[in-house]
């Protein structure tokens, strides 16, 4: 038996790590556990019970309005303790938030194996996505597997100068997870007008906090006055520097809706409801096109070039002039809306778990197993626009 340590910090590492983790219960070889720093609190909670994932080992970070230095370092003390008391074979972590840096930097301390899952998305700008490009910078020096979700985070991985060798391809696990999640009853659970249509909002970036993060409201605002036949719908992240302004300058327009944030299920029942989607989130990019939905990204640049690439998700920025007029074109030209929404699915097709757990059999068994084949995600499940 070979003991596999899962970490899950926070929503997104969540709904990306579900899949592996599920994955690696049906094998027999494996001793599966699963730490959660709990980086995040409600938002990891409601998506490890959807998940029905029990965290055997869980450190309770999350502080209100928590800073990164503060973080890091209890962390980092904490993992200590749990590293020596586990003495796990290997370490996973995905994606590139504080806990992935900081559980990545204790393992190396402990001489553990790591791998790291979504390896080698890069902007190649050190502070954009802040602190994300330079945490997946470091992760990926400490790593030894890179589960690169795509040929391009391969080439980022292959310019650092990691091993070839040490660099497997496997799509992004998200698709996984939507798919997984796609299969079952979707209820959005929210009251929406059926005769409107929808557009979602999400935003949580910390190099948008300030004025950025107010030119998006300001442009969402203007949207929603302009537009009176369009719903808005805004599940505000709760980090306080989002919450706050999103709430006083939003809150009293009556097409804008604003709640809590979505269990997963609901949420992705919002992503298939919307016409439009309006996000700087980085697994919205990625489960957007797999749905058909044009995403409108509050960002200057992205790590996330292959859907950009292929036309379905463009970069508007922080920027009010911009994200005024594109989302308008989407709302009124039915042509250029309809070159956005068009099924693809360029960071999976829903087997990177299986990828992933038949490499660590492989090194662990010596024995080579035949490669998982490539699918089309959105032709497997059906995924096509919905008329608008
Ligand atoms: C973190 C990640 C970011 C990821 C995002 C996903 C870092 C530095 N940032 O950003 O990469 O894209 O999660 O959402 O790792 N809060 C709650 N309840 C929750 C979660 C957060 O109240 O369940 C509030 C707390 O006040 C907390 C604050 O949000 O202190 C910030 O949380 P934190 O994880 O530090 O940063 P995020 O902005 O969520
Ligand atoms: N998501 C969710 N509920 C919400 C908003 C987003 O479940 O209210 C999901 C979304 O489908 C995606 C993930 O959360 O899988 C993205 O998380 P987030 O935007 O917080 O972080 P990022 O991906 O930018 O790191």
């Amino acid at each position: 038996m070979k003991k596999i340590l899962c970490v899950v910090g926070t929503r997104p590492e969540a709904i990306k790590m579900a899949p592996v983790i599920l994955a690696l219960q049906q094998q027999s070889w494996a001793q599966v556990r699963v730490l959660a720093t709990a980086q995040h609190r409600q938002m990891l909670d409601q998506v490890l019970a959807f998940f029905d994932i029990e965290a055997d080992i869980d450190l309770n970070m999350m502080r209100p309005n928590q800073s990164l230095t503060t973080l890091t370092g209890r962390m980092l003390l904490d993992l200590d303790e749990v590293l020596l008391a586990e003495k796990p074979d290997v370490v996973l972590v995905q994606g590139d938030t504080t806990t992935v840096m900081t559980v990545s930097l204790a393992c190396f301390y402990h001489r553990i194996a790591i791998g790291h899952v979504e390896a080698g998305l890069r902007t190649w700008d050190r502070d954009n996505p802040f602190p994300e490009e330079i945490n997946r910078v470091l992760t990926g020096r400490l790593a030894h597997w890179h589960f690169a979700p795509t040929e391009s985070s391969r080439q980022n991985l292959l310019k650092e100068g990691v091993s070839d060798a040490d660099i497997i391809v496997t799509g992004n696990t998200v698709i996984d997870a939507l798919l997984m999640t796609a299969e079952r009853e979707l209820d959005l659970g929210i009251d929406l007008d059926a005769s409107k249509r929808l557009v979602l909002v999400t935003s949580h970036r910390r190099e948008n906090f300030g004025e950025p993060f107010a030119h998006i409201c300001r442009a969402i605002l203007k949207l929603a006055t302009d537009n009176p036949d369009v719903q808005f719908l805004y599940p505000v992240h709760p980090n306080p520097n989002v919450k706050e302004v999103a709430h006083a300058t939003l809150g009293k327009c009556a097409n804008i809706h604003l709640c809590e944030p979505l269990d997963y299920a609901p949420f992705v029942a919002a992503m298939k409801r919307a016409y439009l989607i309006i996000s700087d989130s980085g697994g919205v990019q990625e489960e957007a096109p797999a749905l058909a939905k044009p995403v409108l990204v509050l960002r200057e640049e992205t790590e996330r070039p292959e859907a950009v690439e292929q036309g379905v998700v463009k970069l508007v920025g922080a920027n009010f002039e911009n994200i005024v007029a594109e989302a308008q074109i989407l709302l009124d030209d039915e042509a250029a809306y309809r070159a956005m929404a068009r099924g693809v699915s360029p960071y999976g097709d829903g087997l990177a778990a299986g990828r992933i757990v038949q490499v660590l059999q492989q090194h662990f068994s010596g024995e080579l197993a035949p490669a998982l084949q490539p699918v089309d995600a959105g032709l497997e499940v059906g995924f096509e626009a919905e008329p608008a």
